[in-house]
C-alpha cells in the first residue's frame, strides 16, 4: 500500500494524497490580480493528481510583494480573482492553499527574468521595512527599521489577508517564515539585529512571526488547517538553526499551527540551492519527532520511491514538490493509475 498515495488528514481537511505542489511565484500578476496565468498553471497540476495545490507567495500588503508581477491580497478584486482560481482547483479536484507572504527587505525587486535586484525609482521602487536597516545584499533595495507600529500594523495586515483567504474558499492558509523574507528576516540574528523586544534572544526574534502567527489563527475556522513554512537553517554561521527550529515548532503547535513544511535558507546574499536528494528531509524529521508536529518537506525530490521512503521512514507527512512539477504537471499520474482521470485513461500512463 503506497503510503504516498494514501489520504492525510489534517485538522479537518482531507487532503486525498500526500503529494503537495509547493509555493512558486510566477510573477505574471498585475496589479497584484490572478489571471489566465494562474488559471492554467494551477488548473493543470490539480489535474495533474497532487493532493493540494499551495498557491505562490502572495502578498498581503502592495509593501509586501516582492515584484510587480506578485499575487496579492489586499483588496476586494483580487479576493475575487482568488475566489475563481479556488473554485477552479476544486472543481478539477484538488485542495487549494494560499502562501501569506511579506517580503520585507527582499521587496521591491526586479523579476528574475530582469536580474532580480532592487527596482530603480523609474520603475516603481518602493520604500522597504525590515527587521534592522540591513539590505539583504548590495544588489537588493535599501530597507528601513520597522517601528513598533510598523509592526503592529503588518500583524493586523496578516490576518486581514487570511480573513480574505477564508473568504475566499481556500482550504489551508500557511505562513512564509522562509527564504528570507520578513518573517524570517526577524528570526534570523543575522537579519535582525534590533536591542528592543522585536529583536536579540530567541524569545525576542520569535515575538514578531508569533504575534502574526496567532492574529492569523485568531480569524480562521478552529477546523481549518494553518501551516508555516520556516526555513530550518540558514546554512551560514551566526544564523537560525535546527535546533531554534525545533523549540519554535512547540511554540507554533501550541499557537495552533497544524503542520510545518521545512526548507531551509534563504537569508544570506545568494547562496546556491543545495543539491542531492531531499535535502530537508533530515530537519523535517528532528522538527516532527522532537517538536511534535506534523511536517513536510520539500527539496530535490525526483522520484515515487524517494517520497515513499520519506513518509516510510516517518520523516515528513506531506511532501511538497517544486520542479518536478513545474517540468511536469503530470508527475504524480505516472504509473499511478488510480490518479489518472478518466479522459486521460487511454494514453495508459
Ligand atoms: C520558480 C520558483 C519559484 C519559487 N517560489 C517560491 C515561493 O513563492 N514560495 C516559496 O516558499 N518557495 C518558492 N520556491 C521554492 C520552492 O517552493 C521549493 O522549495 C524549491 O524549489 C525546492 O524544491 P524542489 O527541489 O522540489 O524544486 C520557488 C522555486 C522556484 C523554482
Amino acid at each position: 500500500m503506497s503510503i504516498l498515495l494514501s489520504p492525510l488528514s489534517v485538522n479537518g481537511l482531507t487532503l486525498s494524497n500526500r503529494m503537495a505542489l509547493s509555493p512558486m511565484c510566477q510573477y505574471k500578476a498585475v496589479d497584484g490580480l490572478a489571471g489566465a496565468w494562474h488559471q492554467a498553471h494551477y488548473g493543470a497540476r490539480a489535474i495533474g493528481g497532487v493532493g493540494l495545490v499551495m498557491l505562490e507567495s502572495t502578498a498581503i500588503t502592495a509593501e509586501g510583494r516582492i515584484t510587480h508581477g506578485c499575487l496579492g491580497l489586499w483588496n476586494d478584486a483580487q479576493e475575487q480573482a482568488l475566489r475563481a482560481l479556488v473554485a477552479n482547483g476544486h472543481d478539477l479536484g484538488a485542495a487549494m492553499g494560499i502562501q501569506l507572504n511579506h517580503a520585507g527587505r527582499k521587496g521591491s525587486a526586479q523579476v528574475p527574468w530582469h536580474g532580480g535586484k532592487a527596482l530603480g525609482i523609474n520603475d516603481g521602487a518602493w520604500p522597504v521595512p525590515a527587521p534592522s536597516a540591513l539590505a539583504q545584499d548590495g544588489g537588493m533595495s535599501q530597507p528601513t527599521a520597522m517601528s513598533r507600529d510598523d509592526i503592529e500594523r503588518t500583524v493586523a495586515a496578516y490576518a486581514a489577508a487570511a480573513q480574505r483567504a477564508v473568504r475566499a474558499g481556500f482550504d489551508v492558509v500557511e505562513l512564509h517564515l522562509a527564504h528570507g523574507y520578513l518573517l524570517h528576516q526577524f528570526l534570523s540574528p543575522l537579519s535582525n539585529q534590533r536591542d528592543d523586544e522585536f529583536g536579540g534572544d530567541f524569545d525576542g526574534r520569535t515575538r514578531f512571526p508569533l504575534q502574526a502567527l496567532q492574529a492569523v489563527r485568531a480569524v480562521l475556522p478552529a477546523a481549518m488547517p494553518l501551516f508555516v513554512r520556516l526555513s530550518c537553517t540558514d546554512g551560514v554561521p551566526g544564523g537560525w538553526t535546527v535546533d531554534e527550529s525545533v523549540k519554535l515548532a512547540r511554540l507554533l503547535r501550541a499557537a495552533g499551527v497544524d503542520l510545518i513544511d521545512c526548507t531551509s535558507g534563504g537569508i544570506a546574499p545568494p547562496q546556491p540551492r543545495p543539491a542531492g536528494v531531499a535535502f530537508n528531509a533530515d530537519a523535517a524529521q528532528r522538527v516532527r519527532s522532537e517538536g511534535d508536529i506534523a511536517t513536510g518537506t520539500v527539496g530535490g525530490i525526483t522520484d515515487a520511491a524517494q517520497a515513499e521512503q520519506i513518509l516510510a521512514t516517518g520523516q515528513a507527512d506531506l511532501l511538497l514538490l517544486g520542479r518536478a512539477l513545474l517540468s511536469d504537471p503530470f508527475w504524480p499520474l505516472r504509473g499511478r493509475r488510480e490518479l489518472v482521470p478518466s479522459p486521460y485513461l487511454r494514453a495508459q500512463f
